[in-house]
């Protein structure tokens, strides 16, 4: 199958998240790896994508699941090579799947060559003026320079004598100390993620996904200005581009000089934003002057609710066209809970909470959760624009909740006074088996523990099941390729108000029952596809999802 040069392909595309350390495992030491991907593309073919994206493979310490990059134009030796990448990329060419690639521009890790360097360098340095450092405050400079918090560490300021420095300065970093933040007003910085983003496009490579894309620029002039918290997406919206912090003026001009690359390739390389913006404020980075898409959140956070769903889609949908993008729907990703569990759970059950109690604070519906799960999954993929599905959600797998605190990875809950569970949860190897040594993921066990029900999720259970979620996501991938319709949705009156109904310009309908009660779609259009069984005559069940063809 060859890839077509379609310039647009990725508007209305289906693009598969593979988190790489738990996908599969191909020699047995427990993480998953490259080749393990280039072994299950039938897999992945059989779910009918159009592109792959992959979270970061890069050389890492792995401090923060590989989002720590040592190297950003190499290949992790504990997942395989640059070899072992271009066999994979030209194998997925060849079964008709792109590829992303996350690039992860606001921080390296500790262990990046410039990172050693500018540690033993001397301040005010060349090498040192890659990164943020800066004197301390009070009498001998033994205080942080700001007040500015980081996401995995209380400040966002670590003296560089924890890193083996012989000065008495302080570097930057938003995220863990093993990863400081780049100089973005260094053109050199700019230059290297240019190299970086040439060096993957020369390979093959189809997109990008770009971490923290809000970030990387700050205001660094002097004196550094105050940020004790980070701004909440109003605030960033009225500070209009000048946050401290975030979501500042300048780093649009990034994304213009990376567009003029992308825009060298044939078809043009495509990115997408993971930008901790307000819907409207996403509208820059999705701009086509830029990046190109950016990801909308807002469901992730959104309970089972029509009239949340619907004031999310129509909100996007409106901003995408502002952007002159098509907009993009998820409702997981590597830093979520899992889909099936959030909306098992009650509405105002607060989920960080419950996460932290091991899910024994409230009860968790598992049946209706999972159910629900697909149900938005079907609804999402007959919207218009690009649907996003992160690995094991097509199984219905749930967030694991009973790792033991001596095996949590996650830095959310190492370097933050243990007080959040974090995100291990969602991020435990696949099951690809009903039995055996790590459910199939590998020979070598598995880096985080699976629990004894993942047997019953696995793809080999699964594919047997014709009423299995992974049945009826690769039944709604297949049907979405010949359904795609112009990139326009209809909604239409249900009168009942837990009741989506919309359609396509084509006459694909979607009609999603949120609620409780039955609702009956009888006259709708013919059925083509269900998230779960129908009853008799039109009778759509609670927490189901039905696609029908009519002439709307
Ligand atoms: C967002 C990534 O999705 C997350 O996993 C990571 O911890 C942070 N960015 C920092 O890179």
């Amino acid at each position: 199958m060859s890839l077509s040069k379609d310039k647009n392909w990725w508007r209305q595309a289906v693009v598969y998240q593979i988190y790489p350390r738990s996908f599969k495992d191909s020699n047995g030491d427990g993480l998953g790896d490259i080749k393990g991907i280039t072994s299950k593309i039938d897999y992945l073919s059989s779910l009918s994508l159009d592109a792959v994206w992959l979270s970061p493979f890069y050389p890492s310490a792995l401090v923060d699941g590989g989002y720590d990059v040592d190297d950003y134009r190499d290949v992790d030796p504990k997942l395989g090579s640059l070899a072992d990448f271009d066999e994979m990329l030209s194998k997925l060419h060849a079964a008709g799947i792109r590829i992303f690639v996350d690039i992860v521009p606001n921080h390296s890790s500790n262990l990046h060559l410039w990172f050693k360097e500018a540690i033993a360098a001397e301040p005010g340095s060349a090498a040192r003026n890659r990164y943020i450092f800066r004197d301390g405050k009070g009498a001998s400079g033994e205080l942080p320079p700001t007040d500015w918090p980081s996401h995995f560490a209380p400040s966002a300021w670590t003296h560089e004598s924890k890193m083996g420095g012989k000065h008495n300065q302080w570097y930057c970093h938003l995220f863990a100390p093993e990863q400081p933040d780049w100089n973005w007003d260094n053109r050199e910085i700019e230059e290297d993620f240019l190299k970086t983003l040439k060096f993957w496009a020369d390979r093959g490579v189809d997109g990008f996904r770009i971490d923290v894309a809000h970030a990387m620029k700050k205001d660094l002039s002097e004196p550094l200005q105050s940020q004790p918290r980070y701004a909440s997406h109003k605030e960033l919206e009225l500070a209009n581009g000048t946050n401290v912090l975030f979501d500042r003026n300048e780093v649009h001009e990034v994304y213009k000089e990376w567009r003029k690359l992308f825009e060298q390739y044939d078809p043009p390389r495509v990115a997408v934003a993971e930008a901790n913006v307000s819907a409207e404020g996403a509208v820059k980075y999705a701009s086509t002057a830029e990046l190109g898409q950016c990801f909308n959140f807002e469901l992730l956070d959104a309970n089972f609710i029509a009239n949340e769903f619907k004031l999310i889609i129509d909100r996007a949908l409106v901003n995408a066209k502002k952007a002159g993008s098509s907009t993009t729907w998820c409702l997981n990703n590597h830093d979520q809970m899992r889909p099936a569990t959030k909306f098992g759970l009650l509405p105002t059950v607060d989920r960080v909470n419950w996460r932290n109690s091991n899910g024994t604070s409230s009860p968790l519906d598992e049946k209706l959760g999972t159910q629900s799960a697909v149900a938005g999954s079907m609804l999402i993929m007959a919207l218009p624009g690009c649907t996003y599905i992160y690995q094991g959600e097509e199984l219905g797998l749930h967030e694991v909740m009973d790792i033991p605190e001596s095996e949590i990875q996650d830095p959310q809950y190492l370097r933050n006074h243990k007080i959040d569970k974090g995100r291990d949860g969602c991020r435990v190897p696949l099951p690809w088996t009903k039995t055996g040594s790590s459910f199939g993921f590998g020979d070598g066990g598995s880096h985080l523990p699976q629990p004894k029900h993942f047997g019953d999720y696995s793809i080999e259970v699964e594919s047997a099941d014709p009423s299995s979620p992974l049945s009826i996501f690769r039944k709604a991938l297949a049907l979405r390729k010949t359904l795609i319709a112009p990139e326009d949705m209809t909604w239409h009156e249900t009168g009942d108000a837990q009741v989506l109904h919309f359609s396509r310009p084509n006459g694909w309908n979607c009609i999603t029952n949120f609620g409780r009660n039955h609702y009956n779609f009888d006259g709708a259009g013919e059925v083509i596809h269900s998230s779960g069984p129908l009853g008799k005559a039109g009778d759509l069940p609670p927490a189901t999802t039905v696609w029908l063809r009519s002439s709307l």
